[in-house]
């Protein structure tokens, strides 16, 4: 006992530790900075979780094509706690994800970015793109449908750009397609650049926090002045202030270990989420979906018009970005609370409202082709000429109705076909189909001339306006 005191204390003594790290334990922050403050430890406590379930992650996984999967199932199924560890990790990022944007909220709402406290905005700011980035880059490495899937969106669209898009599409999936290679790429952005970035920024971020101290919660009578805002500041810290350890962090403590038990239990009790199926291009039932919390965005993408997709996928995030970090340029002085800033407290709310509504959308993801559709029942095929059957027959086959609904039955990525014979003619209906169209692949090459013929005599009596066929035409029917 004795010996470890005394080689604690040289190692002490030589080191200096408590001589810096004591008085920022003990340093004095305002005593009403309550529940409402415990977020953003709380976010850093979810990134320690990170760190260390995905190093121990990263003791196995294999960041390399097919083999990835299959390591992917090794640690789920066989690599002992390797499904508990896959499910902290999930779960992990959702919480890092969630309480980020929560902490965010509470500055906004409370005004805490403004004077002197705006750069320990902008560096958030900063750190939450970059949670984002860990989330995107890391829903590659489970090398599923689902994260190769999201990935390919992303670098078709952005590859679509004015003449940087090709090579931004070739940096992103280091190479023509995704492949082995986006993996080992997606891995090391993954694994060095953007944690090395976190770490960074949550220096800066902490050490802000120490440098200008805690903001006190809002007052209706004590706007920000930079004239007199530090002086004051400091004048009621020391009538008012507490040490920060151990009497105002008891809270962060409880409410951190509060969210790793929640991480924990939902890894145990949900377990991580099911690996999809491998990616296999020619496999049509995969049902492709990225992260629940990438839903709004895709949703948005779904709503534009074409020509608009590609500036919004990269303007998007840019325009954010940057709309963010300018926050406090515009306004670092004045009122703080909430009661006086009607604007920033509709900001929130009409900012909450829109994410709601578009992940639910997005839930429901309608640009995305359906690859559980079902045939169309008699009822609605309605007709007993042969070629119209079977007409009916080949667009379910051929997978027409993954995009296309037909009177409730089908998915939505593209227009519904349930009046299409109004719409158009039967040469067009033949020129849309051998060309395809945006979105629409061509089915020239998988098509003969009958199967041709019939899908348009069946498309042709959508939408009531039936064009009856002639005696000769419905011999043509007969064929089998
Ligand atoms: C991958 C999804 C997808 C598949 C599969 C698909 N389509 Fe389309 N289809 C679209 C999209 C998207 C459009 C809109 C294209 C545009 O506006 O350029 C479209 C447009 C059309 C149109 C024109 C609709 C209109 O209102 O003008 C017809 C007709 C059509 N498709 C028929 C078919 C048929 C028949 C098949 C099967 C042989 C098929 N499509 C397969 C996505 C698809």
């Amino acid at each position: 006992m004795k010996l470890i005191k005394s080689i604690l204390g040289w190692l002490d003594d030589r080191s200096g530790f408590s001589d810096v790290v004591m008085p920022m334990l003990r340093h004095v922050v305002p005593d009403n900075a309550r529940w409402w403050y415990v977020f953003g430890s709380a976010t850093l406590c979810a990134f320690a979780v990170q760190v260390i379930s995905g190093i121990a992650l990263a003791t196995t996984y294999v960041p390399g094509g097919e083999a990835a999967y299959e390591s992917l199932l090794y640690i789920t199924n066989e690599a002992p706690l390797g499904n508990l560890l896959r499910g902290m990790h999930y779960y992990g990022a959702t919480a890092m994800v969630v309480l980020a944007i929560i902490h965010m909220t509470q500055v906004f709402l409370h005004a805490a970015y403004k004077y002197p406290r705006e750069l320990n905005w902008m560096s958030g700011v900063v750190l939450l793109f970059v949670v984002l980035g860990m989330s995107f880059t890391g829903q590659l490495l489970r090398w599923d449908a689902n994260g190769v899937w999201s990935v390919t969106v992303a670098a078709e669209m952005a590859g679509r750009a004015p003449v940087v898009g090709p090579a931004i599409a070739h940096a992103i999936l280091g190479g023509e397609t995704v492949g082995g290679s986006t993996l080992t790429r997606f891995f090391a952005i993954h694994v060095f650049v953007l944690p090395g970035l976190i770490f960074a920024g949550i220096g800066l971020h902490l050490w802000l926090v120490l440098r200008h101290g805690i903001s006190e919660m809002p007052n209706v009578d004590e706007p920000v002045d930079p004239a007199t805002y530090k002086e004051d500041y400091e004048a009621r810290l020391q009538k008012t202030g507490v040490p920060f350890w151990p009497i105002a962090a008891w809270r962060d403590t409880v409410f951190s270990i509060a969210v790793m038990g929640l991480i924990v239990g939902c890894a145990l009790f949900f377990g991580p989420p099911a690996l999809g199926t491998s990616p296999d291009p020619s496999d049509i039932n995969a049902n492709p979906m990225p992260d629940w919390y990438f839903w709004w965005y895709f949703a948005i993408l779904s709503m534009l018009p074409p020509q608009l997709e590609t500036f919004v996928i990269l303007g998007l995030p840019v325009v954010g970005l940057l709309g963010l970090i300018v926050v406090p340029m515009f306004s670092n002085k004045g009122d703080r609370a909430p009661s006086r800033r009607p604007w920033a407290v509709g900001t929130v709310v009409f900012g909450f409202t829109a994410l709601v509504v578009l992940t639910i959308y997005g839930y429901r993801k309608p640009w995305s082709p359906d690859f559980g559709v079902k045939p169309l029942p008699a009822s609605v095929v309605d007709s007993s000429d042969p070629a119209v059957v079977h007409g009916a027959e080949l667009v379910h086959q051929k997978g027409c109705m993954y995009c296309h609904e037909i009177d409730g039955y089908g998915g939505h990525r593209g227009p519904g076909l349930s009046d299409i014979g109004k719409r158009l003619t039967q040469p067009e209906l033949i020129i849309r189909i051998n060309n395809g169209g945006y979105n629409m692949p061509s089915f020239a090459a998988s098509l003969n001339a009958d199967e041709l013929a019939d899908m348009v005599a069946f498309l042709n009596t959508r939408g009531g306006a039936v064009l009856k066929k002639d005696a000769s035409s419905s011999d043509s029917g007969v064929r089998k």
